[in-house]
């Protein structure tokens, strides 16, 4: 265990490195439901561990399709959902949050007996009730802190990406062990793991998407997109200054180095810049919305609206708003610069 100090030296967490975990997943057999992000991501680590592992998919879907191409083979370890959790030990659902209740209600539900583990990436359907697993069954959490993609890149380097893991109901006495047992298959023990509750990583995973990596930080691009804009600079220009090294130069250097790290490796100017300007941006005001947000996550306002939203539209009220991002004028000028840029990479 590795201990996380504050700046008085106090621990303040601990994180679970490889050679904490002893506990393995022999003797199980773990089916992962679900064949997106982290669906294909995570299976495609675990069978690499060795792990007895099957994919759980709604046949015709796309999902089933990939399956096949990764050699996920019908009948043996490819099937339909129920007949998944049927053969299945451990049950790792990992379809869309928003599709969760009613899988599980319709397909899951009815195999899962006595003593076999539920298992999520999320938190979102346990903490905010969408689902009620019997007590009889362990219900656990393996939450990697980013997307599927990388979860098997960073596998196939050898490493990982860092997790949290959670367990909600221990009926078996060992929801533990299996759980890190499964955060060590997929290299999460490299990096390290947390260990957490279900509320913690459901409202910090929603408040980190919300406010800073997803929601605040396009917002913020776009402000200063559109001020440089307005104020009469050339599109591509713009696109360089505030998006394109954001997230090619600057962010990779504050991953690494932290953010002291980053200043420390910018130009005296703009170290100068970065404390006379940041504060006066970002303001205590943009702190308080920040509050703001986190209470409507709290509260569950955030989840309720967003599930009477897709039950009502499905996904269209929220394509409709991205097509409006999608029309911004920083994204139509960002994709043709990345185009000119980098004719033979895969971008958009
Ligand atoms: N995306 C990430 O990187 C990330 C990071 C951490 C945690 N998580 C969590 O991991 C879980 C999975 O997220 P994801 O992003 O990988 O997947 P997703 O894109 O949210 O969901 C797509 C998957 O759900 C399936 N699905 C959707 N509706 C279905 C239905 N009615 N019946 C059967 N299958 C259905 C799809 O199958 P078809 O192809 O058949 O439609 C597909 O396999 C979520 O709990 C999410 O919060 C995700
Ligand atoms: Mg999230």
């Amino acid at each position: 265990m590795k201990p996380i100090k504050d700046p008085n030296g106090k621990v303040i967490a601990e994180l679970l490195q490889d050679e904490d975990v002893t506990s393995s997943l022999s003797g199980k057999k773990l089916a992962v439901i679900g064949y997106a992000s982290q669906g294909r991501g995570q299976s495609l680590c675990y069978r690499d561990s060795g792990v007895d592992v099957i994919v759980g998919l709604r046949k015709g879907g796309a999902s089933w399709a990939r399956a096949l191409e990764d050699g996920w083979a019908p009948g043996t370890t490819l099937m339909e959902i129920p007949d998944a959790v049927k053969a299945a030990d451990i049950v790792l659902l990992l379809i869309a949050d928003t599709a969760q209740p009613e899988v599980y209600a319709k397909s899951i539900a009815p195999s899962l007996s006595a003593g076999k583990m539920l298992v999520f990436s999320h938190g979102f359907n346990i903490h905010f009730k969408g689902i009620a697993a019997p007590k009889d069954v362990d219900v656990a959490m393996i939450a990697p802190k980013g997307p599927g993609f990388v979860v098997r890149q960073e596998y196939e380097k050898g490493f990982g990406v860092p997790a949290l893991v959670a367990v909600h109901q221990d009926a078996s006495g060992s929801a533990w062990d299996l759980i890190l047992a499964m955060a060590k298959a997929i290299g999460a023990t490299k990096p390290g793991v947390l260990k957490t509750t279900f509320k913690d990583e459901v409202e910090s995973d929603l408040f980190g998407e919300q406010v800073d990596l997803c929601g605040g930080v396009v917002e913020m691009v776009k402000h200063a997109y559109e001020t440089l804009i307005e104020a009469g600079y050339n599109p591509a220009l713009a696109y360089w200054e505030v998006h394109h090294e954001l997230y090619g130069l600057i962010a990779p250097l504050a991953y690494q180095y932290g953010n002291y790290g980053m200043l420390s490796r910018v130009s005296l100017t703009a170290r100068k810049g970065a404390v006379v300007s940041g504060p006066r941006v970002m303001t205590a005001d943009v702190k308080e919305r920040m509050k703001e947000c986190l209470v409507d996550i709290q509260s569950g306002k955030f989840a309720k609206d967003w599930m009477a939203e897709y039950k009502e539209h499905g996904y269209a009220k929220l394509n409709a708003e991205l097509d409006m991002l999608k029309a911004h004028q920083l994204e139509v000028v960002g994709k043709q610069v990345r185009r000119i840029m980098w004719p033979k990479k895969d971008v958009e």
